[in-house]
Order: C-alpha cells, then structure tokens, then sequence
C-alpha cells in the first residue's frame, strides 16, 4: 500500500462491508479506576498502559486492521506537573518495555500529535519505534500523544497555506482529499468506530476530521477494565449496525 493513500483508496477501505477496519479508543477512566481503590493517579495510568498489550494482540483476531488510541491530548497538559512527568515517563518507559513484544508480534506503529512539546528523549523513542516497525504488517497501531484533532487541523492549514505560497499547491485545487492528505493520520483510512470507555459522553478533540462518519459508543467499564472480551461485544455491536453514509439504502 503507498504511504499516502488517494481518496479512492481510502473509501474503499471504509466501505468494507460490516467490518470495523479502523477503532479508535479514547481510553479514559485511569485516574477513577485508581482512586477506588485508595491509589495514586498514575497507578491507574500504568495499569491503562498494561491493558493497551491485550487490546492491541486481540486485533487480528478480531478483524481490527487498524487500532488508534488516545494517549495524551494537548488539553492533558493543564493536569498536575507531577502527573504531565509520570505521564511522559509511562510513555519513555512503555516503548522502551513494549519494542521488542510489537516487533515480533509483526505491529507497525506511528504516532500522531504535535511531537515538539515532547521531551527529546521521548521524541527519539518514538522515532525509533516507527522506523523498527515501518514493514510489520499486521496491526497497525496508532498512537495519539500530544494530539489535538483542532490543532492537527489548524497545522495542516498552515503546511497548506505555505505549499499554495511557495507554488507547490494549487489553492483553486484544494478540497477534502488535499486537507486529509496533510493531517497527521494522512495514511491512516478513517476510523469505523471510536470507542470511549468511562461512562463520559463526549469526543473530546479527537479525530474530529475523520470521524465525520464513524459510529460511536460510550461504554461504563474504566479502560483498566476494558478487557478483551467486551472489545469482541463492542464490536459485535459495530458489526450489526447498519451504515450508510448519508445515502439511502438500497
Ligand atoms: C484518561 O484517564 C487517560 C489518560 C489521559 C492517559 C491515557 C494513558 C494510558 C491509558 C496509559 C498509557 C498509554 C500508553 C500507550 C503507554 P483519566 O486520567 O482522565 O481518568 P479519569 O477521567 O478517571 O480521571
């Protein structure tokens, strides 16, 4: 498949017919799932962090091509100083503990966010990680950290307001496919479902662009919680729904 995919290709991707191909996973609920019972924060993020391994090894068997997962968000950064560190350390940590396990288990992983906040150490692990992977074809994880859907949109706008100056663009040409083609999930193909654990009913800025057409569901469970089970019954759920994409069935 080519690294940027063409619209085409990306609507055929979607309309693979009841199959949740991309599922995107807001995982929320750590700092509760802690707090009862009796713990620190950051004890419910590193249990968050284990449960990502189950998830991410169901995938092929669950028919899930590609799973995206919300890790960090721009807004995340307005939490305590001590939980932004334990975060960005959970994440060195995770991928220093994780390579070896995704590699051999044939993942291909990226990020998505804006990378420049994040420390160098991090920035340099995740450099490393996308480039051990970048031929592994079976799951492809995405990882969203720093990520924003309103920034990853605003900085798209700027690369393409520079491309239309510098005469690489043209700006009568631009639509929809020129704008997806420089956000950050730019080879992704737009997710089928997003999932959000915790009980809260909102997307908070995730995705927002390509989620223009994909089913949601909110469940109850804390992501610590959310085992691989109840990821095949939300899926279940997914596949007997009924999409059409704004046109009329048949
Ligand atoms: C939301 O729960 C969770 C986060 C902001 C962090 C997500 C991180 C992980 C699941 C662990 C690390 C992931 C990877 C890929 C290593 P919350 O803290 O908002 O929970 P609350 O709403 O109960 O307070």
């Amino acid at each position: 498949m080519p690294e940027v995919l063409q619209n085409a290709e990306k609507s055929a991707v979607q309309s693979v017919p009841g199959g949740a191909d991309h599922v995107a996973i807001i995982m929320d609920g750590n700092g509760r799932w802690a707090t009862q019972q009796g713990k620190p924060r950051l004890f419910g993020h590193r249990a968050g962090a284990k449960r990502v391994r189950e998830i991410v090894e169901s995938c092929p068997d669950l028919g899930v091509k590609y799973l995206t997962i919300f890790a960090f968000s721009t807004e995340n950064w307005k939490r305590t100083q001590a939980e932004v560190a334990g975060l960005m350390m959970l994440f060195r940590r995770y991928i220093t503990k994780e390579t070896q396990a995704l590699n051999e288990k044939n993942v291909r992983v990226r990020f998505i966010g804006d990378r420049v906040r994040l420390d160098k150490k991090l920035q340099t692990l995740m450099d490393e990680l996308e480039e051990l992977t970048k031929d592994n074809t079976s799951v492809n994880l995405t990882i969203a950290i720093n990520y924003g859907g309103r920034d990853e949109v605003a900085r798209a706008i700027k690369d393409i307001a520079r491309d239309v100056r510098d005469g690489k663009l043209d700006a009568e040409g631009v639509n929809e496919g020129t704008l997806s083609s420089y956000l950050d999930t730019m080879v992704l193909p737009d997710p089928d479902l997003v999932i959000r654990t915790s009980g809260e009913a909102r997307i908070s800025n995730f995705l927002l662009w390509q989620s223009a057409y994909a089913e949601y569901e909110f469940i109850d469970t804390l992501w610590p919680d959310f085992t691989r089970d109840i990821f095949s019954e939300v899926l279940d759920r997914f596949n007997g729904r009924d999409r059409r994409f704004g046109a009329v069935k048949k």
